[in-house]
């Protein structure tokens, strides 16, 4: 953990708050077992950018929280913010201040490695120095453009990345137009590649003007090239390729060449897509 992130930490811990003491909202009192030694759940909820303290108390009031499996009703219940698993309306809720999670709208021309031997131009030119080592989830090619998360999460970006748990990726793909009915019912059935058939979540035409169209391809495999051999094997090669999407977290306004910190909605929006 840097240094920063352990300080965050000690100064959660030292942060003495007397509305913090162990009151209960009027249920019963739950059968979580404090962590000793752990910050108040309100706490960590509100440090994590969860919401407000006291928004906090309420989700906690409305038995909307749990802890490692158990709902937890009470204000003072001690937990760490490292280890212990909290969830809010069942979605899992990041509190440890070491995690850093990031999107980064990947211009073409850069590869997608944080160090290259041959001098191109990197992922680390674009997120600049960060506290904690963060790498980056899955690849795309170097002429592609778009969205690439970072993080130092692994079990994260393990699942993100890996087919079994089947989290989307969209893509949008200029190609030869127009581009046949025909065309689209072939793929969406399921094209045979050297390497397997290609099995898209869905495929659908933007813009179908002659000489260049627009498609839209959502896939949760990730095998080398796939969006460009799919299309090139039905006839339409890509020209230009950007993905817009993974999972929940959407490029939108996210300006090429620029990174932004996730917010702590989204990445338990994509704990969820990930099955965690
Ligand atoms: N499919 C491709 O062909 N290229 C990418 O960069 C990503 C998916």
């Amino acid at each position: 953990m840097s240094k920063a992130a352990r300080e965050r930490l000690n100064a959660l811990r030292a942060d003495y708050d007397p509305r913090d003491e162990d009151r209960h909202t009027g249920e019963d009192r739950d059968s979580y077992t404090d962590v000793p030694g752990g910050i108040r759940l309100q706490k960590a909820l509100a440090a994590a950018g969860v919401a407000s303290r006291r928004a906090s108390e309420e989700m906690i009031a409305a038995g909307r929280v749990s802890v490692d499996g158990q709902t937890v009703r009470r204000f003072g219940a001690r937990v760490d913010p490292e280890t212990s698993e909290i969830r809010v309306d069942g979605m899992r809720v990041v509190t440890a201040p070491d995690k850093l999670y990031f999107a980064l709208n990947k211009p073409r021309g850069v590869v997608s490695t944080m160090w290259d031997p041959e001098g191109r131009p990197t992922l680390a030119d674009y997120t600049g120095q960060t506290e904690e080592r963060i790498f980056h989830v899955g690849r795309l090619d170097t002429e592609t453009e778009g969205l690439i998360l970072l993080t130092n999460d692994g079990d994260l970006a393990n699942r993100l990345t890996h087919p079994r748990y089947k989290v989307v990726k969209t893509y949008v793909a200029k190609v030869p137009g127009p581009v046949p009915h025909g065309v689209a019912r072939e793929i969406r059935k399921g094209v045979e590649l050297d390497d397997g058939p290609v099995e898209v979540d869905s495929f659908r035409v933007v813009d179908n003007d002659a000489p260049k169209a627009m498609v839209e391809i959502r896939l949760h495999e990730g095998r080398k090239h796939i969006v460009r051999r799919l299309m090139e094997a039905v006839g339409h090669p890509v020209s230009d390729l950007a993905r817009t999407q993974v999972g929940p977290i959407d490029l939108n306004a996210l300006k090429l060449g620029t990174m932004r910190t996730l917010t702590s909605r989204e990445v338990s929006e994509l704990y969820e897509a990930a099955g965690l």
